[in-house]
């Protein structure tokens, strides 16, 4: 299969790929250009974990083939830290104790990262809402509903 040159701004930073125009997103920014922050769950689309920005929107990157995003502004869960602070929903979830494997927890945050850009004061049903397409085996959820909500107070 012919490869083709891809270009993303990813976390800020320029990068480009040569790639087989059938590998979705996540595999090329996960095993191309090596940011393994965003995790395959599925690879379905049913567990978010492969959650990223791009565009300003929460999408399944196992979904999306990486020529579709080709130009594209794309945040990981490792952009979302500046100058070593974290981002204060990645603090609210290690204040709060979300966190128990940590496998759902990059796209948990991205989701809730969206939500706050989107709706500074969410309700519980809006967060719950937000992270609807984002499954956690461990948590039972009320953890991290929490540290959402505490985010958005800080
Ligand atoms: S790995 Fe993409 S939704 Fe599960
Ligand atoms: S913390 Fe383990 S899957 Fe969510």
């Amino acid at each position: 299969m012919a490869k083709l040159e891809v270009h993303y701004t990813i976390n800020g930073r320029a990068h480009e790929a040569y790639i087989e125009p059938n590998l979705t997103l996540l595999e090329v920014v996960r095993d191309e250009l090596r940011l393994t922050g965003s995790k395959e769950g599925c690879g379905t689309g049913d567990c978010g974990a492969c959650s990223m920005i791009v565009d300003g929107k929460l999408v399944t990157s196992c979904l999306m083939l990486a020529p579709q995003a080709d130009g594209a502004e794309i945040t990981t869960i490792e952009g979302l830290a500046t100058n070593g602070d974290l981002h204060p929903v990645q603090q609210a979830f290690i204040d709060t104790g979300a966190v128990q494997c940590g496998f759902c927890i990059p796209g948990m945050i991205l989701a809730g990262k969206v939500l706050l850009d989107q709706n500074p004061k969410p309700d519980e049903q809006e967060i719950r809402s937000a992270i609807a397409g984002n499954l956690c085996r461990c948590t039972g959820y009320t953890k991290i509903v929490e540290a959402i909500a505490a985010a958005a107070e800080a």
